[in-house]
């Protein structure tokens, strides 16, 4: 019998967890961060790369991957795993986000949303019943529920009415994922930055069951102040034998916040899109590898920073292949970035576990300068 997906809680820290979800294709350690890998590449990383950050698991996307090059053909060559040449876990975004900011002449009805393709125009639909369909096509170990996002700011009445259309698609979700020992399906919980519409969806997810929960519909315009906010009520509305997803974050400090209010898994594609413009994360804080103060300088982007980028190459160098528009700019960078994102994960695991997170919360944020060094 194929086993099922679980999740061990090892230790808590004042609301912070840390544990491991078991899968059939590997355990990922939480709290996680999943690199993106939006087109089944994760930008200018070989998948071995990725793995070496200390990435337990990545994200797909349904949306970009039903386009280009098809669910149907990707499920010809045999799934996502071994189109792309990564054998671990995979979890694929349901779609309905990615429509609503990439496609074109989208048109939301009750059944689901049609698109043109923003790459060649063409006509296309994603229901529930399709998204899921799509995400078992690809075999993906964690299908998201297919869900609307809405843009904020929006009126309490347009968030209250796309969240309870994200939880009729909800429940038609769970109905068309069915049964599939070895997968889960995790729903995900809307309404803006209003508390009772959080718990309003939090209990009408509670009763349809999922294997995860994700909080969605932050990061899209409401600012840190006013997401931490949601993050001090809405974890706890969700079982807390359940992962909790937070869906496209996000900074360092948004991430560190994150699980500090009891979320066990982030995605973002900041650390990978900003290493491909030329932005560093770093202990000391953000670094800008254009600026021309960065020609002579013989030091690594971070003294402390165990990366090839930083092991092996100056800052003189990144900065010049950056400037010369060469590859391997993206390529360190971006595993430079990863790479830092995966350390941080691992260091809240290690504090969390020894119930020391807030002293290394602390460490966190007196290292860290305030703009661009
Ligand atoms: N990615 C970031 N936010 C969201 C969200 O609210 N829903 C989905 N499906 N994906 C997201
Ligand atoms: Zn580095």
């Amino acid at each position: 019998m194929t086993k099922r997906i679980e999740f061990q809680l090892a230790a808590t820290d004042g609301a912070a967890r840390t544990g491991t979800i078991r899968t059939t294709r590997g355990d990922i350690r939480t709290p996680a961060f999943m690199p993106v890998g939006t087109a089944a590449t994760v930008k200018a990383m070989m998948p071995e790369s990725v793995a070496a950050t200390g990435a337990d698991i990545l994200l797909g996307n349904t949306y970009h991957l039903m386009l280009r090059p098809t669910a149907e053909r990707i499920a010809r060559l045999g799934g996502l795993h071994d189109f792309m040449n990564w054998q671990g876990p995979i979890l694929t975004d349901s779609g309905g986000f990615q429509v609503m900011s990439l496609a074109d002449l989208r048109k939301l009805t009750e059944e689901g949303v049609a698109f043109r393709s923003h790459i060649d125009g063409s006509k296309h639909m994603l229901t529930p019943e399709r998204s899921m369909e799509i995400q078992k096509l690809l075999g993906s170990d964690i299908v998201m529920c297919f869900d609307e996002c809405p843009a904020l700011p929006a009126t309490d009445k347009a968030v209250a009415e796309s969240m309870e259309l994200s939880m009729r698609w909800a429940r038609r979700s769970k109905e068309a994922f069915g049964d599939r020992p070895g997968h889960a399906l995790f729903g995900i919980m809307q309404g803006g930055v209003t508390q009772e519409l959080r718990g309003i969806s939090a209990e009408k997810l509670k009763e349809i069951g999922f294997d995860g929960y994700a909080i969605g519909g932050l990061a899209v315009g409401e600012g840190q102040e006013a997401m931490f906010g949601v993050l001090d009520y809405a974890p706890a509305m969700l079982p807390e034998d359940k992962p909790r997803y937070l869906m496209g974050v996000g900074k360092p400090d948004d991430i560190v916040g994150a699980v500090a209010r009891g979320v066990d898994m982030m995605d973002c594609v900041l650390p990978s899109r900003s290493g491909r413009t030329g932005q560093a994360w770093t202990r000391q804080g953000q670094v800008n590898i254009k600026n021309a103060r960065h020609a002579d300088d013989p030091r690594p982007l971070d003294e402390h920073c165990t990366c090839p980028a930083c092991r092996n190459y100056s800052r003189a160098y990144l900065h010049h292949v950056f400037r010369a528009q060469e590859m391997i700019s993206g390529m360190l960078l971006t595993w430079h970035n990863l790479h830092y994102y995966q350390e941080i994960m691992s260091g809240m695991r290690q504090a969390i576990a020894a119930q020391r997170f807030d002293a290394w919360q602390q460490g966190f944020h007196s290292t860290r300068a305030m703009g661009d060094i």
